[in-house]
């Protein structure tokens, strides 16, 4: 019984595979998920994307890190990279932008590398505020004080868990971090940090409200110079398709094939990406587009399809919440088309 039940599903697996591999050309040959959507099919969705949404002047650059109000608001790239390292990139896909708030994603998995999940959910917590990346309130308001790893108080936390003998050598270790799950080595913007280095009273003023709460865990201001620096990290839209892909693909790089982040840790960073990745605007987020993603105010955004890959998209224009307006249109457009909305039944090829 379990015998001919295996082979009927054998069959079954060999006829779908057998389908996707139909060469419509010979880049089709490439194994894929069997769900996975034909990559002809994903190029035609992001161009109609691209094309409907480039006239698109909605929001404005942020502009309480100087530096950011002078990047020219009319780049715009889109970038996907697939688990089995396919890459499909169109516009401006070079264009190093500063990671910024994106960043946090990877140093709450660099912390669940160091400390375990347990020790990290202990210490900063994943529930969202509700309130402004950058809140005073949420830090007083909430139980944990730190809300979660992705809002401005709760990363400044999660990075004075990073340990080290001091800062640079804590840095450094951020930066090779990052620069193995992009499979590049990535460099600090420097403009970029001496611009906000310059200007963020605001987290110093978080970091010592944590410090009375006893929720941060080094020196204070060490730790928002460290966090400082980690926002200005440049990428580009496609390094940071990859960085995404690496989470889609298990925590192993598709390009280099190097397990980056513990496998069973994927599941805690993409969970906090999902009730903190935008915020404030993360509700509206899950309920029309349904796939965990994280944004910054240099303009990025990568939203990850777990177990298919990761689409980013470049455009520095903002809305209230702080998350890039065009890039969300993007995603959310190509996430209908495709149906990779997690909650909904098609995307795991149910119909
Ligand atoms: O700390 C800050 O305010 C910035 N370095 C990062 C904020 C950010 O990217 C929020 N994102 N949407």
């Amino acid at each position: 019984m379990f015998i001919n039940g295996l082979r009927i599903k054998m069959v079954v697996a060999a006829t779908l595979i057998a389908a996707c591999f139909i060469p419509a050309t010979a880049s089709a040959q490439v194994s894929r998920s069997p769900v996975a959507p034909r990559r002809e099919l994903v190029e035609s969705v992001v161009r109609e994307a691209y094309e409907k949404f480039k006239g698109d002047t909605g929001g404005k650059n942020a502009d309480y890190i100087p530096y950011l109000a002078q990047v020219d608001s009319r780049l715009f790239g889109v970038a996907i990279v697939s688990a089995d390292n396919q890459v499909f990139t169109l516009g401006d896909v070079n264009y190093s932008f500063s990671i910024q708030s994106i960043s946090k994603v990877f140093t709450l998995a660099l912390a669940m590398e160091e400390l375990g999940p347990d020790q990290v959910f202990q210490k900063i917590g994943s529930e969202p505020t509700g309130r402004p990346f950058n809140s005073v309130p949420a830090v007083v308001d909430m139980p944990t004080h730190t809300g979660n790893p992705l809002v401005n108080a709760g990363a400044i936390a999660t990075t004075s868990l990073i340990s080290g003998k001091d800062a640079n050598e804590k840095w450094n270790k951020i930066l090779a971090f990052y620069s193995k799950a992009a499979g590049e080595t990535l460099k600090l913007i420097d403009e970029v940090y001496g611009s906000e280095a310059a200007t963020n009273t605001g987290n110093k003023a978080l970091s010592m409200l944590l410090a009375k709460y006893e929720r941060i865990y080094a020196d204070p201001f060490e730790s928002v110079d460290i966090y400082t620096k980690q926002c200005s990290i440049g990428v580009n839209a496609f390094q940071l398709a990859r960085m995404g892909a690496t989470l889609a693909n298990n925590g192993i790089n598709p390009a280099t094939r190097k397990q980056v982040i513990k496998r069973e840790h994927i599941p805690y960073v993409l969970a906090t990406m999902t009730v903190a990745g935008l915020y404030d605007s993360s509700g509206y987020w899950a309920w029309h587009v349904g796939l965990p993603a994280k944004s910054g105010v240099g303009g990025g955004i990568v939203a990850i399809v777990p177990g298919k890959g990761a689409i980013a998209v470049f455009a520095p224009p903002l809305d209230e919440a702080g998350n890039s307006v065009k890039a969300q249109k993007v995603i959310e457009y190509v996430a209908n088309k495709l149906d990779f909305n997690l909650y909904s039944p098609a995307s795991v090829g149910l119909k």
